[in-house]
């Protein structure tokens, strides 16, 4: 059996759609089949699951491993955007098996629930002082220029022990992971891993330092920045963009109960809206189709979240892999809420909420409001 071959419907293209217009290229593409084909951007096939039971297989089976050494031999790393390889760059998205169990358990206590009820205030207070500064400028502030990058960013800092005055840089240094020039990408992840590296000095007493002491023996100091640099980017590229959505609901014109407003949003508007790559480590068949090794297979979050009684979304991943800062996640969100709530009761979008766009620049990147004007003092 083949699995269909849905890339007319080119769900790796970039898109910009009204933020109420419904996404057909996910309907479509669970219509088509429970694993279906693509063309991807880097050349050859990609095999998609849509089908919620074999997502949740696929998620927890050992034969898909997430280290590029395995991907398409045809792929170019740099218009792929490959992370190094697990022998290269050994890390929580490129290891599995023991070497991933090893550094999950060096990661976990530290951004556990028990640990982020603590951090907690401190997370309310980044938010208040953010939203406070902003509310004391022009009248209308656009929160995806001025707020939803620096917020996750200050959080993030603040909790690695990395010094606040870095944000800007760090700002910067997420906004160029995306960048076109030779060299952009690398000199991005450099400079935000040589920031993380100010959590780590004489006097440093943050999760930066805390996570040395925990890292598997003969982790060098490149390496435990480089998990540092992971923290730091993949938590700021998905809050960013969950925050405009959840904003934007928050403020927008139908009223809304705050409590599981956040895990809504997130399961309507997943910023990761597919799964990292994995790859075939051999040929393999998924449910019932013959994949042949060295193949990238992905699971399409957003289509499997809008699945009527999927069970749990997978809004963040399932199995070994499951999102290490989904709790942290998850408190920013509820943090911004309070916050707008209690200091900001006036606060309204300023215009209409279906105006709102939302674009993403194509691949397995999620998607963002590409503005999203408030008033804060109504
Ligand atoms: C709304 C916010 C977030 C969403 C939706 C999200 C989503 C995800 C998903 C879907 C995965 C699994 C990818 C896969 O299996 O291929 C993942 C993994 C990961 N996330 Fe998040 N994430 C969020 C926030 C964060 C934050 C705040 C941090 C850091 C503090 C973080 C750090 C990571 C890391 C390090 C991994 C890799 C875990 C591993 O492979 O073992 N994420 N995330």
């Amino acid at each position: 059996m083949q699995a269909p071959d849905v890339s007319h419907l080119r769900p790796f293209a970039p898109t910009v759609r009204g933020l109420t217009e419904p996404d057909h290229v996910r309907d479509a593409m669970r219509a088509a089949g429970p694993l279906v084909r693509a063309e991807t951007p880097a050349g050859g096939p990609a095999w998609i699951v849509t089908d919620p039971a074999l997502a949740r297989r696929v998620l927890t089976d050992s034969r898909l491993v997430k280290d590029p050494a395995f991907a398409p031999p045809r792929w170019d790393p740099v218009t792929a955007g490959l992370e190094a390889t697990a022998a290269d760059q050994p890390s929580l998205t490129t290891l599995d098996g023991s070497e991933h169990g090893a550094l999950r358990k060096a990661h976990a206590p530290l951004l556990s629930m028990r640990r982020m009820e603590a951090w907690s205030g401190r997370v309310h207070a980044i938010a208040r002082r953010l939203l406070a500064e902003l509310a004391e400028g022009e009248p209308v502030v656009d929160l995806m220029a001025g707020f939803t990058t620096r917020y996750p960013l200050t959080v993030l800092l603040d909790l690695l022990g990395i010094p606040l005055d870095l944000v800007d840089r760090a700002v910067d240094g997420c906004r160029r992971m995306f960048s076109t020039e030779p060299g952009g990408q690398a000199a991005a992840i450099g400079a935000l891993a040589e920031l993380a590296a100010a959590g780590l000095g004489g006097d440093a007493d943050g999760f930066a330092a805390e996570l040395r002491e925990r890292v598997p023996e003969g982790t060098t100091p490149q390496q435990l920045h480089y998990h540092l640099f992971g923290l730091i980017f993949a938590g700021q590229l998905t809050t960013d963009a969950s925050l405009g959505f959840h904003v934007a609901r928050l403020l927008g014109p139908d009223p809304v109960e705050t409590a599981g407003l956040a895990e809504a949003t997130l399961r309507d508007h997943p910023p990761a809206p597919y799964t990292l790559w994995r790859y075939t480590a051999d040929d393999v068949e998924l449910g019932g189709v013959p994949i042949p090794a060295r193949s990238p297979v992905l699971v399409d979050i957003q289509g499997v979240n809008a699945v009527p009684g999927s069970g749990p979304d997978l809004t963040f991943g399932a199995g070994p892999h499951f999102c290490v800062g989904a709790r942290l996640a998850v408190l920013e969100l509820n943090a911004v809420a309070a916050v707008l709530a209690a200091d900001h009761p006036k606060a309204r979008l300023d215009g209409p909420y279906g105006e709102l766009r939302v674009s993403g620049i194509g691949g397995i990147q999620g998607r963002r409001l590409d503005a999203l004007p408030v008033r804060l003092r109504g």
